[in-house]
């Protein structure tokens, strides 16, 4: 019998299609497929005009220039300022592989923005939290350093238009970003950015249209990373990463009602962060951007019992422990509140860090486990301090 032969492009169409029903989850299979294949065939339509940046149609758009090579005069050179400088839209990607293990193409050239002392200043201080980056090397984080551009937005403008290919990756250096996502006809407002962080990875990690729609809701500064730059460190280094992770991923109790793929977009975004003896990792009544599984080493969690006037009191009593493969930092994202306890390394402790976006985005399926837990946090905080308590309640997000 002759080998069947695959036609050139197959597996990557498949590949895209199957990944979108994974994580949009729509009901009519045979519908999603004629929407998701019709926008790439549009896509592949508007290649020519995309070449020459011409395709953005949307007038609030962020749009901006990158020079690698320039000389920097001053620091006005090396900011990319919205709307006044032509954009240049990548073409169609949705038909792109995404394979983390896929070897690197090291034929792309080193993209170097150059910057000055106090940009370079500024842009360390933005990436120093950021999640995707805490698993690079030195040497890789200074070339996504080096590769960064400074884009400066305007209230209301769209950075990214859910739908759209991916083009950037960004980091907030300042400002606020509301997320919206389509459902059920109209455009949800299902959180936002304040001040810091990131978004944009998953059309560049996964090659699918952007999820969701981010909005400047006033004047903003952000750093961009072109695609090409994040694909080859960012989701090379999620290979590593998987490599690194997968066995630890799979057997964290928490984590095992969920699909392997989506146990692996856990591991995709994870951050891992390491914590010297009696370092506080989170901080009692402070606002909650994270969640935190300990891989290695422990914490314990120690909480401040309020007076009678309301006011905390100055001692901590010990309530609990976390070891290998354990969470903590749920409860205040579950119930939108501040965080109940704080939390301390004992010894050098190693934690797994999701932030609150893909929190919400990946660990839904978790949050009845989450919620049956704070039972037992109420129950232990009855026994210590004898009053009832309802950890339970929850509170409206505000930009819901
Ligand atoms: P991307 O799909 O590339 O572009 C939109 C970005 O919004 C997405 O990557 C995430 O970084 C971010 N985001 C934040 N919250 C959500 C959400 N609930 N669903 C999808 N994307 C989100
Ligand atoms: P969070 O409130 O986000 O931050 C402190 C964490 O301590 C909390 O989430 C829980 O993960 C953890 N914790 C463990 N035991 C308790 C308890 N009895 N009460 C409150 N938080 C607890």
């Amino acid at each position: 019998m002759s080998p069947v032969e695959i036609p050139l492009g197959l597996k990557e169409l498949l590949h895209g299609y199957t990944a979108e029903v994974l994580r949009l989850k729509p009901a009519d299979l045979v519908e999603f497929a004629v929407e998701h294949f019709t926008r790439i065939q549009e896509g592949q339509r508007k290649e020519p005009n995309a070449k020459e940046g011409s395709v953005r149609t949307s007038r609030s758009r962020v749009s901006f220039r990158t020079h690698s090579d320039e000389g920097l005069k001053d620091e006005k050179d090396s900011v990319v300022e919205s709307s006044t400088i032509k954009y240049k839209r990548r073409a169609s990607v949705c038909a792109e592989a995404y394979d983390p293990d896929e070897e690197d193409d090291d034929s792309d050239p080193r993209v170097v923005h150059p910057k000055s002392d106090v940009q370079r200043r500024r842009l360390q201080d933005a990436c120093s939290d950021i999640l995707l980056f805490k698993t690079l090397d030195q040497e890789q984080l200074s070339e996504v350093l080096d590769a960064m551009f400074e884009v400066l937005v305007k209230a209301q403008e769209h950075i990214i238009d859910q739908g759209e290919d991916g083009d950037n990756f960004y980091v907030i250096e300042r400002g606020v970003f509301d997320i919206y996502v389509q459902k059920d006809g109209g455009s949800v407002c299902v959180g936002k950015y304040d001040g810091k962080g990131s978004f944009g990875e998953l059309a560049l990690m996964y090659n699918t249209p952007r999820a969701a729609t981010i909005i400047a809701s006033q004047d903003a500064a952000l750093w961009g990373l072109d695609r090409a730059t994040f694909h080859r460190l960012i989701v090379k280094n999620n290979a590593k990463k998987r490599r690194l992770y997968e066995a630890f991923i799979e057997c964290v109790p928490l984590l095992t009602s969920l699909e392997i793929s989506e146990r692996m977009k856990i591991v995709d975004i994870l951050g891992a962060r390491v914590f010297h003896d009696e370092e506080r990792i989170i901080t009692q009544g402070e606002y909650a951007d994270c969640f935190y599984i300990v891989e290695s080493g422990e914490v314990k969690i120690m909480i401040k019992s309020r007076t009678t006037a309301g006011q905390l009191d100055h001692a901590e009593v010990e309530l609990a422990r976390c070891v290998r493969g354990q969470y903590f930092g749920e409860l205040a994202l579950v119930t939108n509140q501040p965080r109940a306890a704080s939390v301390y390394a004992v010894g050098v402790t190693k934690c797994l860090v999701i932030d609150i976006q893909a929190f919400e985005r990946l660990l839904g399926p978790c949050k009845e486990i989450m919620k049956r837990n704070i039972s037992q946090y109420e129950d232990q905080l009855v026994a210590l301090f004898g009053s009832s308590v309802d950890l339970k309640q929850e509170q409206t997000p505000s930009v819901k």
